[in-house]
């Protein structure tokens, strides 16, 4: 039997957005946290890298907010990045606050600052400021905020749960339209729920996992993105898909992201006979921003017809990797691999979603009641390319700020009234489930294939045809059977992919991460990609 609940605050994700949006809320609000499998199952938990702020006293906001807006090449809305890195000290002290155990400057090189913490660099960053816990930051942040939540008796954590939809007004045939909850699989009882809330935060992560080869975990299926637009919101930027240029080649390792902060800490990208290549490619060389870095190996491996190129840390002594790299250097030498002798093979793999929903800078999207944070939103931060580790900053910036609208709005906002159970009556059990199999295989290899690092018009017309085809097959057999996650998740995925190539066929240049044959060029003026439904037919 489906069940019906009514909470102040519905979150849609556990990972660092949403975890930080409900530890940000009074506590006198009911708030129900929904994760799709283990609470630990987002990207957050993998996150190696760490957190970008203005923490050094020989850095300053002006500096953190022009590296921003150089690697986002011309399309970063400056208020939203003024407002991140403004933000960006008191967010990492909140998290310092709860007691995340980023890594003391006395354990690692000495670097001159004058902050307590080791700061790395990454790619685009001019100065050290990348907070974080040696190679494992997400987990150690992720962990910390859990252990946080688990302490408060309004949070509800709730594991096992994937969103099917939001309710909205408009859906249930009123006039003005605002977000009334959510319609949940719980995979337990394999009923779908019925979440009524007053407020409603998709925290969902991105969409990576549209493409065949990808950093991510299962999760990141644009869960978020997808139902904001069957909600009615707008989305933008979504043809900015990040690749990470360095995640480990090897035939067992499923997802293995080398951390950019290897190439931070002095490691050297070099071909199979072991020269390096980036200086043909940019004068910033290993540390130029990711999408340089990605098409310049994309390049060298379509020009040398190889499979991977190498990442070299060997060069640094082997008590300062295991030091700084610990999870990188064990898992690598599960594969085989000793990182502090010899070079590690590595491949480009889609990585992080720019665009997303479009909201103000409270993380507001244009529905009413409805939030979105993190990867799941287009806030403006990133433009055409992000510049690492600010995303886990615009989390906890965002995560901050939506919960504060959220309590200034707190007295305007009833509960809805009834809302109707799942209607499940007309479906019947699928007895054809290879079609969800095969339509997920395909749909990753056309992205991959079509719509990937390098792109032409021909290219996306041909995904553009087959997207269509693929969702007009899932959509049919989403009204004829019951949902379950695969469904649920390879429906999302295609309608996002849909987005993503309609979005990439409208820009009609190269900029940042849209690379395309045709247009290899900037125009101007710089202009997002704003998609909306009502001008849209799905
Ligand atoms: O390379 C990394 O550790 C990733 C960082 C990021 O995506 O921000």
């Amino acid at each position: 039997m489906s069940h019906y609940y009514q909470y102040d605050v519905l979150i849609i994700g556990s990972g660092a957005a949403g975890l930080t949006t409900a530890l940000t809320l009074p506590q006198h609000l009911r708030i129900a946290v929904l994760s799709k499998g283990d609470l630990s199952s987002g990207s957050t938990y993998w996150a190696q890298g760490g957190v970008a702020g203005v923490l050094d006293d020989s850095d300053t906001i002006e500096s953190h907010v022009q590296d921003t807006l150089i690697a986002g090449a011309g399309l970063c809305n400056e208020e939203a990045v003024r407002f991140t890195v403004e933000n960006s000290r008191s967010a990492i002290d909140w998290l310092i606050e709860q007691g995340v155990p980023f890594t003391r400057n006395d354990s690692g090189s000495a670097d001159g600052t004058s902050f307590d913490y080791h700061l790395t660099r990454e790619g685009g960053h001019s100065h050290r400021r990348i907070i974080h816990a040696a190679d494992a930051t997400g987990a150690a942040i992720f962990t910390t905020l859990l252990a946080k939540a688990r302490q408060q008796s309004n949070i509800d954590l709730i594991e096992q749960q994937v969103a099917v939809d939001l309710i909205t007004a408009n859906k249930l045939g009123h006039q003005d339209n605002v977000c009334l909850g959510a319609y949940v699989l719980n995979r337990t009882t394999d009923e779908v729920d019925t979440y009524a809330a007053r407020f409603v935060v998709l925290a969902t992560g991105g969409a990576a996992k549209v493409y065949l080869y990808t950093s991510n975990p299962d999760s990141a299926c644009g869960d978020g993105v997808a139902m904001a637009w069957r909600a009615g919101c707008s989305v933008g930027n979504l043809e900015f898909n990040q690749f990470h240029p360095t995640c480990l080649y090897h035939p067992q390792a499923k997802n293995f992201l080398i951390t950019e902060a290897l190439r931070g800490e002095g490691a050297h990208l070099k071909l199979p006979n072991g020269e390096r290549f980036m200086a043909r490619f940019d004068s910033r060389e290993e540390l130029a921003p990711r999408d340089i870095v990605a098409r310049a190996i994309d390049h060298e491996m379509k020009r040398l017809g190889i499979e991977c190129v190498y990442l070299d840390i060997s060069h640094q002594s082997a008590e300062f990797i295991q030091e700084h790299f610990p999870t990188v250097y064990e898992r690598c030498l599960t594969f085989g691999i000793d990182i502090t002798k010899e070079p590690i093979p590595v491949v480009p793999a889609a990585h992080y979603t720019c665009g997303g929903v479009v909201v103000d800078k409270h993380g507001h999207t244009d529905l009413a009641n409805l939030y979105a944070i993190g990867e799941t939103s287009f806030t403006g931060l990133h433009g055409a390319n992000r510049m690492a580790s600010n995303s886990l900053l615009e989390c906890f910036v965002y995560g901050r700020s939506a919960a504060e609208d959220i309590t200034r709005n707190d007295a305007q906002v009833s509960a809805p009234e009834q809302l109707p159970h799942w209607d499940a009556s007309l479906v019947t059990d699928s007895d054809e489930d290879v079609i969800i199999t095969h339509n997920w295989d395909e749909l990753r290899r056309f992205m991959w294939d079509y719509v990937g690092i390098v792109r032409t018009d021909k290219r996306l017309l041909r995904a553009l045809h087959r997207v269509r085809l693929l969702r007009y097959e899932i959509n049919e057999f989403y009204s004829n059977y019951r949902v379950s996650r695969d469904l649920i998740e390879l429906r999302n995925l295609a309608l996002v992919a849909d987005l993503i190539i309609r979005s990439a066929m409208q820009r009609k240049e190269s900029r940042g991460l849209h690379y395309t044959l045709d247009y290899p060029e900037l125009r101007d003026p710089a202009q997002n990609t704003i998609l909306s439904r009502a001008k849209a037919d799905d």
